[in-house]
């Protein structure tokens, strides 16, 4: 079989229009400006209010990157929306923004790998397109992890924000394949580390309901021990399986969890500051979201140059991690 390269067409995001500083923390936690930004980077994170939720920001982002890439929702084949506290369970957030876009010739689809949905979504994507059988591709990540916090766990509920990224994939037309490299990992031993339960409860017949618990729980230290591991692994693997070394990539947009983690793989790759896409302090951890958000507003701002070669990488709850090494084409937006 001859396999399809693949060709990046557009970045899009949204984020809710509420701001939550650190100081405004303050009056519900006992907590600080100065704790949150010095161990984090965090300044402040963009929350879901009224009826904004991870479909709404799904669709405005959809609609950002179809725009971008001249594009309307007839055209695509398929949607896959990376979310891991999607509105609803089902009908899928990928056939609720199928509706809402006109899309009505695409096949959807979620999926559910926390923070490195994008990561999993776009080696989804590139096989759907390489075998030929899907042509335009959206690939959607929307959290609203405001929603399923414990606003009571100041460990926790600090480091995420709500938001939506949006990527468009088709079959490249020149034959140059802009998904140069891409690994994905999980490894479910270690899945305590970060929970979100979906209880439920059993049938009252059976044993007396009782309240099922729907908040994230994190270990952090143990989750920043784990990632300081791995990731570095994942992403040298991917240089390597692209006979790649750092100095032939212009750009690091990495998962916008911690900032102490995101310095530890620049100085791996020894890059500067200038090639590393950093936008924690305004938007904070936006589980799948983080990486696209990351990627659309640096393009946007003129951050990244086009063309480029760049690393994306997340990880998160599983605890599953990857790395993609992308071409950012010319004139990409
Ligand atoms: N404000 C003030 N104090 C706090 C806060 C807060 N918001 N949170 C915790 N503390 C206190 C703790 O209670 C503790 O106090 P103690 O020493 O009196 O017990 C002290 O600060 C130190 O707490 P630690 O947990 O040891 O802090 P640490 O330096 O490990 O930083 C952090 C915590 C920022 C969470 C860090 O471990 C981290 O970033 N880990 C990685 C998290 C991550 O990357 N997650 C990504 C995946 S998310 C996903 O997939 C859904």
């Amino acid at each position: 079989m001859n396999f399809k390269p693949v060709q990046i067409l557009s970045i899009g995001k949204a984020v809710p229009k509420t701001v939550i500083t650190n100081d405004d923390l303050t009056k519900i936690l006992d907590t600080s400006d100065e704790w949150i930004s010095t161990r984090t980077g965090i300044k402040q994170r963009h929350i879901a209010s009224g009826d904004e939720n991870s479909t709404m920001l799904g669709v405005e982002a959809s609609f950002d990157a179809l725009k971008k890439a001249n594009m309307e929702g007839i055209d695509t084949d398929a949607i896959i929306v990376a979310s891991s506290n999607p509105y609803n369970i089902y009908p899928s957030t990928a056939c609720a923004i199928q509706a809402q876009i006109g899309a009505k010739n695409a096949i959807c689809f979620d999926i559910t790998v926390a923070c490195t949905g994008m990561i999993y979504a776009l080696e989804i994507a590139r096989s759907f397109i390489s075998t030929g059988k899907y042509k335009n591709v959206l690939l959607v990540a929307t959290d609203t992890n405001s929603k399923f916090l414990d606003w009571t766990d100041r460990a926790s509920c600090v480091l995420f924000g709500d938001g939506a990224g949006s990527m468009i994939l088709t079959e490249s037309k020149d034959g140059v394949d802009d998904i140069i490299a891409l690994n994905i990992n999980a490894d479910g031993n270690v899945g305590r580390f970060i929970t979100m339960n979906l209880v439920g409860e059993n049938c009252p017949l059976v044993e007396p309901n009782k309240e099922g618990i729907r908040k994230i729980t994190m270990n952090g230290k143990e989750v920043y021990k784990f990632v300081v591991q791995t990731m570095p692994e994942s992403i040298m693997k991917c240089l390597h399986d692209a006979n790649l070394e750092p100095k032939d990539i212009d750009y690091l947009v990495p998962h916008q969890a911690n900032l102490r983690i995101i310095e530890g793989l620049q100085s791996r790759l020894e890059f500067t500051n200038e090639q590393v896409v950093v936008n924690i302090d305004k938007y904070g951890n936006t589980s799948a979201a983080s990486v696209p958000i990351a990627l659309s507003e640096a393009l946007e701002e003129g951050k990244i140059k086009t063309p480029s070669k760049a690393i994306l990488c997340a990880f998160g709850a599983g605890m599953a991690w990857g790395t993609a090494i992308v071409r950012l084409r010319e004139g990409l937006k």
